[in-house]
């Protein structure tokens, strides 16, 4: 088992939090790899719900060690933040480890985050204006700040200044924002840093020490495949590697340990923020209200309502293909339990051509018809149901059929929102 990685296989919200508590119970150590506080994971489990944006989901049981990994960004006041909770809800966060080479947001990360978004008026993103998208930026230009830096005040201070001789004109001059003052900044960072130094750990090392002494890393990814920045639908994607790749360079372990990827997909799928969708279901049909209200298709992290739309096979198959995925998990089938019938869509067509992969080139996507295929539904409550025999029989052949299409064997299927509510078919 030593390292597996858990990927979303759509666009993010599949439900990875929910199926990373459940099968932490399996592993010593559970790794944020990339992204931040976009992300918002739900675990719910003893009677208790959790939203988690930095954390890693394992952190309900008291084995595992939670590492927020180089790969990712921290907002340290969100950091704080979600420390206190969690040890408010009387979980202890005493074991995290947040490696020293992740890139810190800073506030004029989130105040561009807006600003960009603002000029792109109705070209958005969409984005979840947390900073993510600058702070990756910074890093790619070799001007961030780091974890590591917060250890020196002097240090600190310097980069900062580098930093805003460029960002303040940026801020003032192009979006008519307010500047910052180095000691602004400092005197409200240096306060955090106080905070989260104890939390500082060369993480990678730290990684392939367990590895040796035979401990098993789960790799928790946040968004989902599409939203990848080079293998997503670019460029309505995050600024990081969000597929199972990422989980190499955001922890600094070697490829040879990881021997199970595990990609997570809705049984039908949502999209938060702007882009192409193919299977998108409009607003003003039952079918999205039905998603949307039953299946509770709202933002974790911004609470926006999330776009609906019928499962697209040819989207978690090159999840699979991308990934490398060993395992499929599918969430939320009790959601579908209201339908008389269900959609599931197969191929597309882009003009006369018919495409069972997704397309090369950009402008095709964005034209894609969904080819669907459409199955009975099932029509009664599955939300008991802990074995796949108990499913009903239109329910099993809706799983086998999406197991067919993506060629990867459906392991595990959520059939409600607590870790109890989940059938381990294969897992
Ligand atoms: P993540 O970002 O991939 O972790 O997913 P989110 O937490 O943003 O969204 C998934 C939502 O679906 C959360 O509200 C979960 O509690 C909920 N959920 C997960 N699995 C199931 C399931 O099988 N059935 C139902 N009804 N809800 C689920
Ligand atoms: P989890 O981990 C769904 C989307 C945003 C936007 C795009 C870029 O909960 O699945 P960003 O703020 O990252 O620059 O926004 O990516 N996005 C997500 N969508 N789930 C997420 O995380 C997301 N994180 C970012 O809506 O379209
Ligand atoms: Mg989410």
């Amino acid at each position: 088992m030593p390292a597996t990685v858990l990927v979303g296989a759509q666009w993010g919200d599949e439900g990875k939090g929910k199926i990373t508590d459940l099968i932490s119970s399996d592993f010593d150590y559970v790794v944020r790899y990339q992204g931040g506080n976009n992300a918002g994971h739900t675990v719910i489990a003893d009677g208790k719900k959790l939203a988690l944006h930095l954390i890693p989901s394992g952190i309900m049981y008291d084995h595992i060690t939670p590492v927020i990994a180089n790969g990712t960004v921290i907002d340290p006041k969100v950091l704080l933040d979600e420390i206190d909770m969690l040890e408010r809800e009387g979980f202890s966060t005493e074991r995290l480890k947040i490696s020293g080479n992740a890139h810190i947001i800073m506030p004029y990360h989130r105040d561009l985050d807006g600003a960009s978004e603002h000029r792109l008026g109705k070209n958005e993103i969409g984005t979840t204006l947390r900073g993510i998208g600058p702070c990756y930026q910074d890093k790619a230009a070799r001007i961030g700040l780091r974890i590591q830096d917060m250890l020196d005040e002097d240090i600190f201070r310097e980069k900062v200044e580098a930093a805003l001789v460029e960002k303040n004109p940026i801020l003032s001059k192009i979006y008519k924002l307010p500047e910052y003052t180095v000691e602004q900044i400092c005197d409200e960072y240096f306060a955090y840093a106080k905070r989260i130094k104890p939390y500082i750990e060369e993480t990678g090392r730290f990684l392939n020490e367990a590895l040796n002494n035979k401990k098993n890393i789960l790799f928790e990814g946040a968004q989902g495949t599409l939203l990848d920045i080079d293998h997503g639908t670019y460029p309505f994607v995050t600024s990081s590697s969000c597929s199972a790749g990422g989980s190499v360079i955001g922890s600094g372990v070697g490829i040879k340990h990881i021997n199970r990827v595990l990609g997570i997909a809705k049984a039908y799928i949502t999209r938060v923020g702007a882009g192409p969708f193919p299977t998108e279901i409009s607003l003003d049909d039952e079918a999205s209200k039905i998603l949307t209200e039953v299946g509770g298709e709202y933002g974790v992290t911004t609470g926006r309502k999330r776009r609906t739309g019928w499962y697209d096979a040819v989207i978690v198959k090159y999840a699979a293909e991308v990934n490398g995925l060993t395992d499929l998990a599918i969430t939320k089938l009790d959601v579908l339990s209201e339908f008389d019938t269900i959609k599931v869509c197969t191929a597309y067509k882009c003009g006369d051509r018919t495409y069972n992969t997704v397309p090369e080139h950009q402008s095709i996507f964005h034209h894609a018809e969904p080819v669907y295929t459409e199955l009975p539904g099932w029509k009664s409550d599955i939300t008991g149901c802990r074995s796949f025999y108990d499913l009903p029989r239109e329910a099993k052949d809706y799983i086998d059929f999406i197991e067919d299409l993506a060629g990867v064997k459906v392991s595990i299927i959520a059939v409600g929102p607590d870790r109890e509510q989940t059938i381990l078919r294969r897992w």
